[in-house]
């Protein structure tokens, strides 16, 4: 039985979970469990939902996020991240979640699994678990294929279904452009609707490490390839139009990140991406998304899930 220790008020620790982008998306074969076999570059941006979590004294979860529709129940992955920690290491106590979220929802940034990596990464603090961040990870992956990820951010390479995860050179910084189109996409629905003779060009990773090694973003800004991007396109051509607009826009490249519907952009230069983001902002709906936002890397930081 775990309990916070010697204390009459309620403890609290903050956590910042990290949105992120897709460099690469290689997809091979569905496998017997439904999921597919994965490749992928995964890289942490400088955009992120608040997470606080408070320990409370009686043992039920309750959360509240700034999001009125999002769910704050069993249905949100960050909830289901708390149950699993106190299921998995008997806290007798329950804890107050707080949601502050500024990632786009169902956008393909990975803002949900995010937020359960933040849990995870909160309730080891609160606790005082003392969880390696493997042991974190591998929880995570109980959860959701891109929650181990989230647990450590940066820029990685993950596999299997997208959970088995390593640490790769960090990305040459840049100013990224994101835009989220007023509609959402599903992962179920990304990967139902991968077609493996419509996504005909395959990332080359091999030349995508090679550019982050260089540090060359032009390099890195060719090799983006996302496979489940030509079935979104299918249904939503706009994300194309948008691509398109953000590499006439000066971008060293662009590319629908995760299972989408939003895109990111890749500059160099600060003042492109500024006037990408007006321009796109007066072209695109007012309920379009439109943000700039830089690369994350938390190399050198406290990676033990004690730093943010
Ligand atoms: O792991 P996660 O809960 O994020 O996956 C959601 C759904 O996305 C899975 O149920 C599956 O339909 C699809 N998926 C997949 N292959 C992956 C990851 C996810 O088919 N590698």
């Amino acid at each position: 039985m775990v309990e916070v220790s010697g204390q009459s008020k309620p403890k609290a620790v903050y956590q910042r979970a990290y949105a992120k982008i897709n460099l690469t998306i290689e997809i091979f074969n569905r496998r017997p469990d439904g999921y597919h076999e994965v490749s992928m570059l995964m890289q942490s941006v400088r955009l992120w939902d608040d997470v606080k979590i408070v320990a409370a004294q009686t043992p039920e979860i309750h959360m509240s996020c700034n999001i009125p529709f999002l769910k704050a129940d069993e249905k949100n992955i960050a909830y289901r991240a708390a149950k699993l920690m106190q299921e998995r290491f008997s806290i007798q106590q329950g804890v107050l979640i707080e949601l502050g979220k500024q990632i786009p929802i169902a956008a393909g940034l990975a803002g949900g699994s995010a937020d359960a990596a933040a849990v995870i990464r909160g309730m080891n603090r609160l606790f005082h678990l003392n969880l390696s961040a493997a042991q974190m990870m591998q929880i995570g992956a109980e959860i959701g294929s891109d929650v181990p990820f989230c647990v450590i951010g940066g820029t990685c390479l993950a596999t299997g279904r997208g959970e088995k995860v390593q640490r790769v050179k960090p990305m040459p910084d840049a100013h990224i452009v994101l835009i989220k189109p007023n509609f959402g996409i599903s992962t179920p629905w990304a990967y139902e609707h991968f077609d493996q003779k419509a996504a005909e060009t395959r990332p080359n990773e091999g030349k995508m490490l090679e550019a982050i090694e260089r540090r060359d973003l032009a390099a890195v800004g060719r090799e983006l390839v996302n496979m489940l991007e030509p079935a979104a396109i299918q249904e939503y051509p706009v994300i194309a139009q948008i691509k398109e607009d953000l590499l006439h826009m000066g971008a060293a490249g662009a590319a629908m990140s995760g299972s989408g519907p939003t895109v990111f952009g890749l500059f160099s230069r600060y003042d492109q991406a500024r006037a990408a983001v007006r321009l796109c902002k007066g072209k695109y709906p007012w309920r379009y998304q439109v943000m700039c936002c830089r690369v994350y890397s938390p190399v050198g930081r406290r990676r033990n899930g004690k730093g943010q």
